[in-house]
């Protein structure tokens, strides 16, 4: 959510490798986009609203000149509607400062007043600009140089209410300086001896280098060429280690699709067998995880699991909770990471909070796993993400290996989540004996097996049935989407693939619910998808789909489950596979109707509207 880079160089200009970080970024935010160069004799800076795009034509037309140092920014807005004076950089008065920042200062307001009163003014509505102002004050007081100017960041912090990180580019008698600040979302720095980069995700980092160090909160940062000075919280300069990222820089491109959506959708079978298939260990009927961890101990003190995840990733997390109870037995509870902090939660003895986060970086799941570890749990994470923090503060991760996502609208990344959470179940139910070693191999062979069907899924006549769906139905007022079991969170997260990238109304509902009430909603201009897999439920979800069809309902049915085609007005058939594994295969069809749908009414996919990836606000 808000897209950082910054980069200072040894030599050479800046503004090119600043927009190829910003449009690498621009899926954390594309309200606007701004960059901010050092000159001799200040900071010079062009902004604008809207996409990359229009900052781009801006500064050709500007002839926006060289600079070796600079920052950009990609906005979600938070504080003021998307203009051109709401985006950032925001600059101190003096005009040798500016600041871009993602996140919230709540107290802005508070001190905007007091600056108000000692005769500051403003241009935009952000909480950014105040923090420039301030920043910039001090500095003015403290001096003109690079210590003078730490001095005035390290009186501004404790100030601040929030969470934030912010990059400030400053203009001194002896150079360019470039400063991070860190407290809350994420912030990536990468140095080699050409010049310092800094971006809030490894993506903007990558190109420059794979070697990269994740700020901590409340680190402050001087970043340079061949020079990266830390100090933490306390004012204490600290060495933070670097991690070397496995991703290659390309993997965040588009390849031959013309969304990133697609790709990714694309990517699934791959994605499913690198984060499965090397911990599957048929012999034994069981899963091991690198490192040893969920040993047999660990695994056996568990008593209770609670998930806590938002969204897509939550949805993994309610299939999680059928293969964790179904398999091994042990009760779970789910919740929405932003409700758990204010439900007053119980969290007994023998609690592991499992986290799920393709991102790491989701501010709710971060706050609600720190409540969890606060209340007793020991912490856990299916996370994406190796370095972020969601990652680093669990007692335990599972990674998926799906690779950078960068469509909105998460695909890969869920299936490989449920992927994981199928590996941690068996594994769980393996440590105490509550799946018999010839099942778990059973399983684990048809996860192993998995592949070509999910290959058959991405046919070109596969692919072919679903957009036949999407051009059948694109026009119709509302879609349900229907599924009982563990195919029930697939149904949510149909229709939430549809709500965010075709703008359409959706509704995921539990197939035997329909009657207690939705049903009244149904009639010829609702398309009703229902998720029924061959298995112990397909009978009654059978019944289901009659029930809504005698009430004129438009049926479409997608699963395995070859009687419900029949009964069915259209169909997309998915090949069999064990009920529990089913999810992994249901999803893909719905992802696809979904980005028919969205292409079919001229939306934008992979940045679609009031969104952006890696929500680090509350
Ligand atoms: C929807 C989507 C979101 C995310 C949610 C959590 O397609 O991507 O619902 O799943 O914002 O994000 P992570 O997984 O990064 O914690």
């Amino acid at each position: 959510m808000c897209g950082i880079v910054g980069a200072l160089l040894r030599s050479g200009s800046v503004t090119e490798g600043l927009i190829e970080g910003l449009s690498v970024l621009e899926y954390r935010g594309y309200d606007s986009a701004g960059v901010a160069v050092a000159r001799e004799q200040g900071v010079e800076v062009c902004k604008r609203s809207g996409r990359l795009a229009n900052l781009e034509n801006a500064l050709r037309e500007s002839g926006f000149g060289a600079s070796p140092a600079g920052i950009g920014h990609t906005r979600w807005a938070t504080h003021g509607e998307p203009s051109d004076s709401n985006a950032h950089p925001h600059t101190g008065r003096s005009g040798r400062l500016a600041v871009v920042h993602n996140g919230i200062i709540e107290n802005h307001v508070e001190l905007k007043r007091e600056l108000l009163s000692a005769g500051e003014s403003f241009t935009s509505e952000t909480d950014t600009e105040v923090l420039a102002r301030m920043i910039d004050r001090h500095w003015v007081e403290e001096g003109d140089d690079e210590d003078a100017l730490l001095r005035a960041v390290a009186r501004v912090v404790p100030r601040l209410k929030g969470y934030y990180a912010l990059a400030l580019l400053a203009t001194t008698p002896r150079g360019p300086v470039l400063v991070a600040v860190r407290q809350g979302p994420p912030l990536v720095v990468g140095v080699t001896e050409d010049g310092g980069f800094l971006s809030s995700d490894q993506l903007g980092v990558l190109p420059r280098t794979r070697d990269v160090v994740f700020l901590e909160d409340g680190d402050v940062a001087r970043v340079g060429p061949g020079r990266l000075q830390v100090t933490d919280a306390r004012g204490v300069e600290v060495v933070r280690e670097a991690t070397t990222i496995a991703w290659d820089p390309s993997d965040s491109g588009k390849g031959k699709y013309p969304h990133h959506m697609l790709k990714e959708i694309h990517e699934q079978p791959d994605v499913i067998a690198r984060t499965a298939f090397d911990r599957i260990d048929l012999g034994a009927g069981d899963v091991r995880f690198e490192g040893g961890a969920f040993d047999d101990a660990f695994c056996r003190s568990i008593e209770r699991v609670q998930i806590l995840a938002c969204g897509t990733a939550l949805h993994a997390g309610q299939i999680a909770r059928y293969l964790i109870e179904g398999l091994a037995g042990i009760p779970v509870d789910f919740d929405f990471a932003s409700e758990f902090r204010y439900r007053q939660p119980r969290v007994v003895e023998g609690t592991l909070a499992l986290a799920i986060t393709q991102s790491g970086e989701t501010a709710d799941t971060l706050a609600a796993t720190r409540l969890a570890r606060e209340l007793g749990a020991r912490t856990t994470a299916i996370c994406n993400v190796a370095g972020s923090t969601q990652v680093r503060e669990s007692d335990a991760a599972i990674l998926t290996h799906a690779g950078p996502e960068v469509g909105v609208a998460s695909t890969k990344a869920f299936t490989a989540q449920v992927a994981a959470a199928i590996l941690l179940a068996v594994r769980l139910a393996r440590s105490r004996g509550a799946l018999p070693e010839h099942k778990a191999r059973e399983l684990l062979e048809e996860l192993r097996m998995i592949r070509p069907k999910v290959e058959s899924l991405l046919t070109d006549a596969a692919i072919a049935r679903c957009r036949a769906v999407a051009r059948q139905h694109a026009g119709k007022r509302g879609f349900l989407f229907l599924g009982r079991g563990i195919n029930f969170p697939v149904a949510l997260e149909g229709a939430l693939k549809l709500k965010e990238i075709a703008y359409v109304h959706a509704e995921g509902y539990a197939a035997g619910e329909m009657k207690h009430g939705p049903i009244a909603l149904v009639d010829n201009d609702m398309a009703i998808l229902v998720i029924n897999a061959a298995g112990a439920v397909a009978e009654k979800t059978r019944a289901n789909i009659e029930q809504t069809k005698a009430r004129g309902g438009v049926m479409i049915s997608v699963g395995s489950d070859d009687a419900s085609h029949a009964i069915a007005a259209m169909s997309v058939p998915v090949p069999v596979t064990s009920e529990w594994l089913s999810p992994l295969l249901n999803s893909i069809p719905l992802q696809l109707v979904a980005y028919h749908i969205a292409e079919i009414r001229g939306c934008d996919i992979d940045k679609p509207r009031n969104l952006a990836k890696s929500v680090t606000v509350e």
